[in-house]
């Protein structure tokens, strides 16, 4: 079925402890299609908060087009306010966002055994749901300006921009992915649904029409329950009935919003990981730890490299590399569920890079390949 078998990812692992992380997500994808007929060629570019002090840009101008060839982007994670202020250093993540049209954020709110979450009453297992986020447009469309600045006059405007074409795409791709998912499941008898994070009872242009957008869309998804919640009222029930949820569908800044919070209840941000994602694959997608760079942690070798490797293996999933991926997928769920290896976030005191070593050896002893 698949004739493609060599694979070209870049990785920018960007400042912070983003190198660390890096260096872990990509010795388990090395050990995952060790002496299979896979091959993975990773090409590291040192592009962030150093380079920006170097040449005052923080990724070279052609930086899209060197991208370009690559089959996917992994990026660690970027910024560091004591060199280069945030909304400059952050425009690499938008850069690439924007410019490969990467119109999904998909970042799954998964909790694994072994891990505790905050949520007292949540039963091993039950929580298992994806946001999609919209990602190339709404409040990030950096529409606006200032006015008499300085002056006590002063007038910042900020746009939010909502089109048709970016709203229907994001909803579709959720109502779609909540099919996949409902085919997925062990009992034939579950339906799949997709809850609408809104505010149209405030935002009465935007938001109004992102909900009429999503009501057309769902009528093509009659199999797929539709549920609605306004972004207030949905972290509330984040926090009292996580377990509800199957597929969110959020716009920019909302998604950013619930998914930090999702992050927390899933066990920290060590377990959150999403990927940038353009579904025409007209372009490479991007993935990523969630986390920040934590500049403090720099070196140090304390952090939780697990949410780097599951963004690696959605990477994977990307690539059609399901077994492989699927490969990942247990090596985390059997170290966690073991118990043995904890980082500093879950309580013990293993490093980054003894995480790192445990789950690649045991991915390096599943035989499966693809
Ligand atoms: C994220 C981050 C970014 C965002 C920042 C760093 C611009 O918080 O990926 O969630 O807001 O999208
Ligand atoms: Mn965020």
């Amino acid at each position: 079925m698949k004739t493609k078998k060599d694979y070209r990812v870049a990785i920018i692992p960007g400042d912070g402890v983003g190198p660390e992380v890096s260096k872990e997500a990509v010795k388990v994808v090395k050990e995952a299609v060790r002496e299979s007929t896979i091959s993975f060629d990773f090409e590291w570019f040192d592009w962030g908060c150093d380079f920006y002090l170097k040449h005052g840009i923080m990724m070279p101008a052609d930086a899209l087009d060197i991208l370009s060839g690559f089959d996917a982007i992994f990026l660690g994670c970027i910024g560091d306010a004591d060199k280069v202020p945030d909304h400059i250093s952050l425009t690499l993540l938008l850069q690439i966002r924007k410019g490969f049209d990467q119109y999904v954020n998909l970042r799954p709110i998964y909790l694994y055994d072994g891990v505790d979450t905050p949520l007292k009453y949540i039963r091993q297992g039950s929580i298992d749901l994806i946001v999609v986020r919209e990602n190339t447009e709404g409040e990030y469309s950096q529409v606006g300006g200032r006015f008499k600045r300085g002056s006590p006059d002063e007038i910042a405007i900020q746009t939010s921009i909502f089109t048709r074409k970016g709203t229907e795409r994001v909803i579709r791709y959720a109502f779609n992915l909540a099919r996949k998912r409902q085919k997925l499941k062990e009992h034939s008898d579950y339906v799949g649904m997709v809850t609408n994070c809104s505010k149209s009872n405030a935002l009465n242009y935007s938001m109004v029409f992102w909900d009429e957008v999503f009501n057309e869309v769902s009528k093509d998804y009659p199999d797929i329950a539709k549920d609605f919640a306004l972004v207030d009222a949905l972290t509330m029930w984040f926090v009292k009935k996580l377990d509800y949820f199957d597929v969110i569908v959020a716009s920019n800044l909302f998604g950013d919003i619930i998914t930090d919070l999702g992050a927390m209840l899933q066990g920290g941000m060590g377990f959150a990981a999403g990927g940038n994602i353009n579904p025409e694959r007209a372009f490479p997608s991007m993935f990523e730890p969630i986390h920040g760079s934590a500049p403090k942690y720099t070196g140090k070798g304390v952090v939780n490299p697990v949410a780097s490797i599951e963004a690696m293996r959605m990477m994977l999933e990307h690539l059609d590399l399901d077994t492989t991926a699927k490969k990942v997928r247990n090596a985390v769920e059997y170290i966690l569920a073991d118990g043995k290896v904890k980082t500093r976030d879950m309580g013990g005191n293993a490093t980054t890079k003894q995480m790192g070593d445990e789950i690649a050896s045991r991915v390096g002893n599943l035989l499966d390949h693809e």
